[in-house]
């Protein structure tokens, strides 16, 4: 009689047990897979075109994406650069523009224009120097559609600033070209107006830090040929050995 008693124990705490785990392991499968949902691609008898994905609603335009000012967004009329600015320019503007040029140029062009920022300094091509009497001659949004497109071995930054930056660094641009380029006639007259090289030696730097910097006539980046793989080295230090022990 007892031996039954514990028979039967045992046989409904085994039968919990498979239930427990039947439960618990089906349990892990009710994730997010078993949910209703279309997966794309697949039809549907739910609509009656068959199909599970929806057209767009009728004239929905993206966020972001809306391009009805032409200037605006591409820097171009009718195919053409123009030399004018899509908004008002104001010293927020100009802030904001000396901001992100700081961010985003100067390690190329350097904090005054002149194309020999840091990367430059450490092998990069030579970047544009907006001081260049071509460079400084282009139109304003030439310098928009730089930095939409890119321009030879300079890479776009369409996706890192945003259109209305990319206008306030191009106003910035012409800012810095007139600090240095300014004729002493653009001085408001009685305004006191000290020489840059003063300026400079009074913050005590070397006499000539002001004058025209010049690029460097040749970069520190390696040749092909002088690129060599640690492997291709050894080769050739192990042909030079041979040679010289078939001299001797
Ligand atoms: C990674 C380095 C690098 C960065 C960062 C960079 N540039 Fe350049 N930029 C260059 C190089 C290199 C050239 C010259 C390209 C060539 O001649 O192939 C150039 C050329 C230019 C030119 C001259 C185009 C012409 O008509 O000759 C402009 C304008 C310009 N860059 C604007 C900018 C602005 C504005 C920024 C910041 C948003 C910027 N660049 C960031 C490397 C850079």
């Amino acid at each position: 009689m007892r031996s039954r008693t514990a028979l039967l124990i045992f046989r409904s705490t085994l039968a919990a047990a498979a239930v427990f785990t039947v439960a618990f392991v089906s349990g892990c499968r009710q994730d997010m897979q078993n949910q209703p949902k279309f997966i794309p691609q697949r039809g549907t008898t739910f609509f009656p075109s068959g199909r599970s994905v929806r057209p767009e609603v009728l004239g929905a335009v993206a966020r972001n994406q809306l391009d009805a000012d032409e200037y605006y967004n591409t820097g171009l009329i009718d195919g053409k650069e123009q030399n004018a600015l899509p908004f008002p320019v104001t010293m927020t503007v100009l802030e904001r523009g000396q901001e992100r040029y700081n961010i985003y140029c100067t390690p190329c062009h350097s904090r005054v224009g002149n194309g020999r920022g840091m990367i430059v300094e450490r092998g990069y091509k030579p970047a544009g120097n907006f001081h260049d009497p071509l460079i400084a001659a282009k139109p304003l949004s030439h310098y928009f559609f730089v930095m939409t497109h890119g321009y030879g071995s300079m890479p776009d930054y369409s996706a890192q600033i945003a259109t209305q930056d990319r206008w306030a660094i191009a106003a910035y641009i012409r800012a810095l070209q007139l600090s240095q380029d300014a004729p002493l006639a653009d001085v408001p007259a009685g305004a006191q107006v000290q020489k840059l090289s003063e300026v400079s030696q009074q913050a005590g730097f070397a006499p000539g830090f002001v004058d025209a910097w010049t690029l460097p006539q040749e970069t520190n980046v390696p040749s092909a040929g002088e690129m060599q793989s640690p492997g291709a080295a050894k080769a050739a230090a192990k042909t030079a050995a041979a040679t010289s022990t078939a001299k001797k």
